[in-house]
Order: C-alpha cells, then structure tokens, then sequence
C-alpha cells in the first residue's frame, strides 16, 4: 500500500517537470568543495590549490580508477575559480591558475567520456566573494558556460535578496535552455530560503531545476551528516514526493574518504544517500583514497540502487524506540531496498523484525541480498544479516 501511494505521487509530480532531458537518474560524480574549498595558494599549495592541475588530475583518475565507467561521470568546478570579468563583461577564469580556460578542461573531460559542471551564485558575489552573476549577467552567463561546453551549472545564492532568487533563477533556467546546449541545472535556491514551504515552492523546482541543495553545506563530521538526515526525515512528507527523474532533492556530497567519518560512519552515509536517492558527488582526494574507502563508494550493487530507473526517493518507514530505523526505497521490478540504521552509541545491537512489519506481504516470497554489514545485526525471520538489504518479490 505504500509502495502504491508513493509511486503514484511521483507520476503526478512528472507531469510538469523540466524537460531538458538530463540527470534522469541522481547525478554522480566529484565535486570538489567539501574536500578543497577555496584554497588558491597554488605557490604553497600547488597539488591541492583550486587549479586547472587539480581538474586535470581528477579527470584522469575518474577515468582510470573505475569511477566512469561506474557511473562516477560529472567532475565538478565549485566557487573560486573565476579571474574577474572582461572589458565586455564575460567572465574570465583566473588566468594564473586556469591558465589554458575553462574550454580546455571541458574538452578535456570529455575526451575521457566525462561531464564538467561549473559554479556560480545568482547575486552580487559568489559565496567566497567571487563576481557573481546579478540579474542583468544571467543571458551572458549562461551563453558563457554553453560556449565552454559545460554540461551542468551549480547555481549558489550568497548576496541576493529573496527577490532576486525568486527572479534570477528561473531566468537562468531559460537562459540554459536558449543557448540550445544541454546543460544540467542544480539550484541552491531552496537552502536559502529555509527549504520548505510556502517559501519554497517544490512545484516551481521541479519545472527548472535538474537537482536542488534544500539544505545546510555538509562539513567533515558525523554530526554534520545526522542533522542532514534529521532534516530530510524530518519533512519526507514533503520532500520524497517532489523528487524523481530529471529533479533531485540533494543532501549535499558524500564525505568518504575525508577525515570526519568512521569506516561504518562512511558506509552509513553510501546507505542512506544511495536509498534517499541522493546525487553521489564524491568530493575527497582520488590521488590518495584508500581501497576500503573506494570499495564503499564503488559498490556496484549501491550504485544500482541508487540509480534505480524508477528514481523513488525512499523514506524512513520505521522508528524503534531502542534508536534503530528503517528506511526503505522502492525499486523498479518489484525489488525495495532498506537501511537499517543504527543511532545507538553503546552496543552492536541485535535488530529483530519481520516482513509484516516492514510493510512486506507475509504471504509472498522474497529473496533477500545483503549488501553491507554494519555494527548492527538484523534478522527477518532468520533471513537477513546486515545493516541493507535488497528484497525482491519472487514470482
Ligand atoms: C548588490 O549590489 C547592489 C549595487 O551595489 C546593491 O545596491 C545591493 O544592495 C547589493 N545586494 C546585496 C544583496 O548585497
Ligand atoms: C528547452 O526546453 C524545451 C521545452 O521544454 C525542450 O524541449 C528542450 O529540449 C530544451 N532544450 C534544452 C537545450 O534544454
Ligand atoms: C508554485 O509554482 C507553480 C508552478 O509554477 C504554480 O503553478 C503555483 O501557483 C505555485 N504555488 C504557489 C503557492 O505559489
Ligand atoms: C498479499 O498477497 C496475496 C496473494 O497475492 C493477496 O491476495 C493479498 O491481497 C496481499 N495482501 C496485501 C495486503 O497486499
């Protein structure tokens, strides 16, 4: 029955959505500020400096190291790359450290089968104070980016007011679209205003945005990760059925692989992003990942599910009194998959449930596939050990 509800808001909320084809499933790929922010000392710094030599790097070990071919394929520019703005008013990279443009990098990337995105912020300035893109640059700007051969832009709302917002961003959603370039569109207009309605209309969303951040940055910490979540399930009422095929609620980008989170701490948040239908912007050192870190993220089953053609954000379906959840995504060929989350700070805790308690028919067959063991035991009538689990109807 609830399977039934969701997929049904989902279809009403397709109906209008944009249509310029792109991110059909949640993008997935890196993007660099959580792990490099605005570092430009590429003097002191020049292997972690926000530079062309960072992109170029990532690009090739996207390509090298299994990640594209997983589906790893956006490599992402955020805040900090730009120089100023020409005579003419186009912008213009910071000569020193993108020494060869912003198109070279497009055309590098895509000579590896990669996408590149691009930053801005509809406002005065970018968050770190970088020329923004006011109202009267929007048309530029996007003709700009498509001239560059960009393939997404991360639209940031730093310095502006909420009628610019209101004003600037489905402008540039029509200025993508005129440039007749296909370039995804991910909006931080929803975080600015509080993420949730009446001030954020998620019908409007879904008309201009591929992907929208509803909430706070997440930072290097387990702690910064759970109030994310708490965020999310919080309001699921509003925000699971607003999310779906070419638009895509996102909690932000994944830490694994940075200093903040603990081996189960990282699995948990594959988990939990992979079942919320969450874009997958890994955003840490590709030169130096550990292989335990690249097993998580590189999850071939994790990744399936979260690129699910259906596109059903999950919700959370259970809260035990003893601080375990369940979290359960619909997935197409009448399969679900489910988190079992741990907040319990003590023990590894034996978790007993059941089918019916799950929302399962108990008098259908399910096969169940175990996909990541956590500090958590679970058993479905004996069937099932693990922190999630793929549960498929048998015929
Ligand atoms: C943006 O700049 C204009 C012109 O300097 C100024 O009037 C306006 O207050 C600024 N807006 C914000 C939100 O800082
Ligand atoms: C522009 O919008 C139209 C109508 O929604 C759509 O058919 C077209 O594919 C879009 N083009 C681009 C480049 O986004
Ligand atoms: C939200 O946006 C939709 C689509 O643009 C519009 O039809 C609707 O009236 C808006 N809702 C509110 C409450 O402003
Ligand atoms: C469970 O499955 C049986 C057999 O297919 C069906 O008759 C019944 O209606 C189902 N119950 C629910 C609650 O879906």
């Amino acid at each position: 029955m609830l399977l039934k509800t969701v997929v049904l808001l989902a279809l009403v909320a397709q109906v209008l959505v944009l249509e310029n084809g792109l991110l059909r499933k949640p993008p997935m790929g890196w993007l660099a500020w959580e792990r490099f922010r605005c570092n430009t000392d590429c003097d002191e710094d020049p292997k972690n400096c926000i530079s062309e030599r960072l992109f170029l790097e990532m690009a090739d070990h996207l390509a090298q190291d299994g990640w594209r071919d997983l589906g790893y394929t956006y490599l992402n520019i955020d805040d900090c790359w730009i120089g100023g703005r020409d005579a003419k008013g186009h912008l213009i990279p910071d000569p020193k450290r993108f020494p060869n443009g912003i198109a070279f990098l497009a055309d590098y990337a895509h000579s590896l089968g990669l996408k590149l995105g691009i930053y801005e912020d509809m406002g005065n300035f970018t968050c770190m104070g970088y020329p923004g893109t006011t109202l009267d640059k929007v048309i530029q700007d996007a003709q700009t980016f498509a001239e560059w051969k960009v393939d997404m832009l991360k639209l940031d709302g730093c310095f502006s007011t909420p009628e610019e917002r209101a004003k600037g961003y489905p402008m540039m959603a029509a200025a993508l679209n005129a440039t007749g370039r296909p370039i995804a569109f991910s909006c931080s207009w929803p975080a600015y205003e509080g993420g949730l309605p009446p001030k954020v209309n998620y019908t409007l969303l879904t008309e201009i945005c591929n992907v929208w951040r509803n909430y706070d940055d997440i930072q290097d910490s387990w702690s910064s990760v759970l109030s994310i979540l708490d965020w999310f399930v919080d309001n699921q009422d509003i925000l699971q059925p607003v999310a779906g095929p070419g638009h895509w609620n996102d909690p932000d980008m994944l830490l694994i692989g940075n200093f903040g989170l603990s081996f189960e701490q990282a699995r948990a948040q594959m988990a939990l992003w992979t079942v919320l239908a969450a874009p997958l912007f890994m955003s840490t050192d590709l030169r130096t990942i550990s292989a335990q870190n690249m097993d998580i993220l590189q999850n071939p089953l994790m990744i399936k599910i979260n690129q699910d053609p259906l596109g059903i954000q999950g919700r959370r379906i259970l809260k035990e009194k003893f601080h375990i959840e369940v979290f359960m995504r619909p997935l197409a060929s009448e399969a679900s998959a489910l988190v079992f989350f741990s907040r319990r700070t003590d023990i590894p805790y034996h978790y007993h449930s059941s089918l019916a308690q799950l929302n399962f028919n108990s008098s259908d067959t399910y096969e169940v596939s175990t996909l990541l063991l956590a500090g958590l035991r679970v058993s479905l009538g004996g069937g099932c050990w693990g922190c999630s689990a793929l549960i498929r109807g048998l015929p």
